[in-house]
């Protein structure tokens, strides 16, 4: 079975590595990795490739930045003729990113059959990029993958067909416990000049809704400062954010490997981070203030309290089973729950479902059986138990505005 996978954003990286390592296990999978360049600072890309184990890509298409048409488009256009000249029996794509969205268009156009990872989310929030290009996926895919359980009863209501559905787990959980020894071993406290045992948080910032208009981000940072009074709040800074935030004069600005010692306050601006630091310095950190969607999940198995600067999640399950909490962008609120949540324990609750670090694994037992002709009935019954079982108290439904997708009150 010939499958082309495609990753193009620093997020795909982290889910396509479990898949491939797992697919390279059997020799009937052959897989073609695309690289679209979505993605291309060292930083973002080919750090993550070295952390994740990932090999060089089969085809780069390096289309680089440009307006979401443009982006689209450019993807469009270069990976068509790489599908037609692979034909492959499956276009396997990861997340919500354009290059996922560009890439599924192409093969379903030229009759290809695609396999949507992490599909069924909503944050029922279409002025979220993201948002659209999870509904158009899903519409044009014939194999959908779901990481919880309000995925599935999401595109059960938007009418898709039982039998695409898929609830395998979480493959970004996969790398996490993959690379669980690596990242332990992870030397960034030192090299940020982290005093052993001292209390940080850590914030990252990435949302157009955030950090695009100066009022925005200036009224986001202000809260941020006041909770950085009592832990340094240490933010590794997105390239598309740096011109807007290099403009602030509160920020102080730190280079990894400095052999200055971390201040005790203030907002700390470093370089992006690389997959495993970023995973140890999450671990260590009192608390996490985000606007990511990987952010809210990896939080919740390291049981790091979360709290998401955002109105909306379209990943509930880490609300009724982890420790994020959606808090939207209001000032005082964002002081009061970081206050709270810094003088205080995370509950310890138990983890999402299928999130055992097996995911990668499920997806690929579907797709061998599915090379045989099989059915994949097994993996049907037992994912629709756990979607029919009753929710935990507290869980949010899967209705939008609903409790758990909303900012929760
Ligand atoms: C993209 C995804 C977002 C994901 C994020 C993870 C879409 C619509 N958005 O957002 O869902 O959460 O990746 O990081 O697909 N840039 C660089 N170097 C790079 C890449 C980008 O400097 O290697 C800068 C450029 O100025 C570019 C801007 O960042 O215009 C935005 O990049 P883009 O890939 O369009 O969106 P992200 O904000 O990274």
């Amino acid at each position: 079975m010939k499958i082309l996978l495609v990753a193009g954003a620093r997020p795909n990286f982290v889910k396509i590595a479990p898949i491939l390592h797992e697919m390279r296990k059997h020799p009937s999978l052959r897989p073609t990795l695309v690289h679209t360049g979505q993605h291309y600072d060292d930083a973002l890309s080919s750090r993550f490739f070295a952390d994740l184990d990932i090999p060089e890509p089969d085809v780069k298409l390096d289309v680089g930045s440009g307006s979401h048409a443009v982006q689209t488009a450019e993807i469009l256009r270069r990976i068509e003729p790489v599908l037609d000249g692979v034909r492959p029996e499956l276009l396997l794509v990861v997340g919500d990113v354009n290059s996922t969205l560009a890439s599924a268009l192409a093969a379903a156009k030229l009759g290809i059959r695609v396999g949507h990872v992490e599909a069924g989310l909503r944050s029922f929030d279409r002025a979220m990029p993201e948002e659209v290009n999870r509904l158009l996926v899903d519409a044009i895919s014939d194999l959908l993958f779901l990481t919880e359980v309000s995925a599935w009863h999401n595109l059960l209501r938007e009418g898709v067909a039982l039998e695409k559905l898929h609830l395998v787990g979480n493959v970004m959980i996969d790398a996490l416990q993959s690379c669980r020894d690596r990242w332990q071993r992870s030397d960034i406290g030192r090299r940020l000049g982290l005093a052993p045992r001292q209390r940080y948080a850590m914030l990252t910032l990435h949302r157009p809704s955030n950090v695009d208009s100066a009022d925005s981000l200036a009224a986001l940072l202000r809260p941020i400062a006041a909770l950085a009074h009592e832990v340094p709040i240490i933010l590794p800074v997105h390239p598309r954010v740096r011109p807007q935030m290099q403009r602030r004069d509160e920020l102080v600005w730190r280079k990894t490997g400095s052999t200055a010692p971390m201040p005790s306050t203030g907002i700390v601006c470093i370089e992006p981070l690389g997959y495993l630091d970023c995973l140890a310095l999450m671990s260590g950190a009192a608390l996490v203030l985000t606007d990511s969607g990987g952010i809210q999940e990896e939080t919740t198995i390291l049981k790091v309290p979360c709290l998401t600067l955002r109105d909306t999640t379209e990943r509930p399950v880490t609300v009724s089973h982890g420790t994020n909490q959606v808090i939207g962008t209001d000032p005082a609120r964002i002081v009061r729950e970081g206050t709270r949540a810094l003088n205080s324990e995370a509950a310890v609750v138990a983890p999402p479902p299928l999130w055992d670090g097996r995911a990668a694994e499920r997806i690929v037992r579907i797709l061998l059986r599915q090379a045989e002709g099989g059915r994949t009935v097994d993996d049907r019954a037992a994912a629709h138990a756990i979607a029919l079982a009753p929710r935990p108290a507290g869980a949010g439904s899967h209705e939008p505005g609903a409790p758990g997708h909303g900012a929760a009150a």
